[in-house]
């Protein structure tokens, strides 16, 4: 029997300090009145000093695990999808496994700037079907406020930070994702990016003092790319189903500015009922802002079963993804009533397996490290 991928679950963090228009006003060159004509933008979250990408992404891994009343020890794979990762290297999605005690999971991440949620939900989706995956954690986590400069008023406004996760199973009932499509366009690598701090421009004294560090873009061709490819991808991926844009019941695209989101809306002719809008109170959270919208439009009861609800996300690269999912929720088992219980001691006693392995690696170190020097002095 062929299997299909399900979401079972999901949930979103976002970072408690709120940052509104009129504290912007007090720090550049801006209003209110200026954002919200042209973003759509009222408040932003930003993430607080002890907060990251790995802290937000456990949060709403969390979440979407005790939705889904799934064991993180049967999750076979991670996937983060940011552009902010907690460090280069490892992975984001490695801190995420070892917080929540995944202990069978594989972990990566991946960079696909806003588009980054769709294509690792493309990935884990191929995952399930091809057969290596049955439990898969899918996250779009981001912290942009540490790569905006803060004195850039034609950035600093756009975005926010936050997570948001899915867990996808593994099932022979129809439904679930039922088509992804993704794409690329490479030649625009330089309307968004950071330029220093990779192997091109390592970090140093002197690429600080430049503010290479800081996220660079060219607002008005991302504007112009964005309402061109998203009408155009998610037309392509509902032919790829046979369906037209009639059969869309909720359209979730990725929340960049509310201009852009109600152009491509005016151009597949859907109507506002059909399309989520979130940006006015977490700005443009990157990968996570399709997670996020899609947790909010479940929410407030805007998803029921058997709907047809569309992704499509685009971003840095130039990048782009649809998604589409038939709605329905396959319930796992465990007990509701012991469910918070649980879930705390199960990530408690991950902390403590994780600082236990980190201390005996510590101490075989120190050990092995004696005795070689013992041998060398014999
Ligand atoms: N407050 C007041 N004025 C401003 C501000 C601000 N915050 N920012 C820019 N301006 C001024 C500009 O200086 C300019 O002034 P000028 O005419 O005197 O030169 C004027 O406003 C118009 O500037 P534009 O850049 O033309 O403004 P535009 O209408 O294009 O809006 C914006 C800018 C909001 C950035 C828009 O282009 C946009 O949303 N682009 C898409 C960005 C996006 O989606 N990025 C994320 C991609 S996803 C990812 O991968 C992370």
């Amino acid at each position: 029997m062929p299997v299909s991928a399900h979401v079972v679950g999901w949930g979103y963090y976002l970072p408690s300090r709120r940052m509104d228009n009129e504290t912007l006003e007090k720090q550049i060159d801006t209003t209110d009145e200026w954002i919200q004509e042209r973003t759509g933008i009222r408040e932003r979250r930003i993430a607080g000093p002890h907060e990251s990408t790995a802290t937000m992404a456990v949060e709403a891994a969390k979440a979407a695990l005790q939705c889904s009343q799934l064991d993180p020890a049967k999750l076979d794979l991670i996937i983060v999808a940011t552009i902010t990762p907690d460090f280069i290297f490892p992975a984001t999605a490695c801190l995420v496994q070892d917080a929540i005690g995944a202990t069978q999971a594989a972990a990566f991440d991946v960079s696909a700037g806003c588009s980054g949620f769709v294509y690792a939900l493309a990935l884990a989706d191929q995952a399930i079907r091809a057969g290596s995956a049955r439990n898969v954690l899918v996250i779009g986590a981001d912290t942009l406020s540490r790569f905006v400069n803060w004195q850039d008023r034609s950035t600093c406004v756009l975005f926010g930070d936050g997570a948001g996760a899915i867990v996808l199973q593994a099932s022979e009932l129809p439904g679930g994702v039922v088509g992804t499509t993704w794409g690329c366009d490479g030649s625009g690598w330089e309307l968004l990016y950071v330029p220093a701090g990779g192997c091109r421009q390592p970090a140093s004294a002197e690429t600080v003092s430049n503010g290479l560090h800081y996220l660079r873009m060219n607002g008005r061709e991302v504007f112009r790319f964005a309402v061109g490819v998203v009408p155009r991808v998610t037309r392509a991926l509902l032919e790829q189903l046979n369906m037209d844009v009639g059969d869309v019941d909720l359209f979730i695209p990725h929340q960049a500015n509310a201009r852009i989101t109600a152009a491509v809306a005016r151009q597949l002719g859907l109507e506002n009922e059909r399309v989520v809008d979130v940006i006015d109170w977490c700005g443009n959270t990157s990968a996570a802002s399709i997670p996020i919208a899609l947790c909010h439009a479940i929410e407030t009861g805007r998803l029921k079963e058997g709907d047809l609800v569309v992704l499509a996300g685009f971003g840095a690269g130039l990048t782009w993804g649809a998604a589409a999912i038939v709605w329905d929720r396959v319930p796992t088992a465990l007990p509701r009533g012991w469910l918070a219980f649980y879930y705390r001691w199960r990530y408690r006693l991950a902390a403590w397996r994780s600082r236990l392995r980190r201390q005996w690696r510590r101490f075989r170190d120190a050990i092995s490290m004696r005795l070689h020097k013992r041998w060398r002095e014999l």
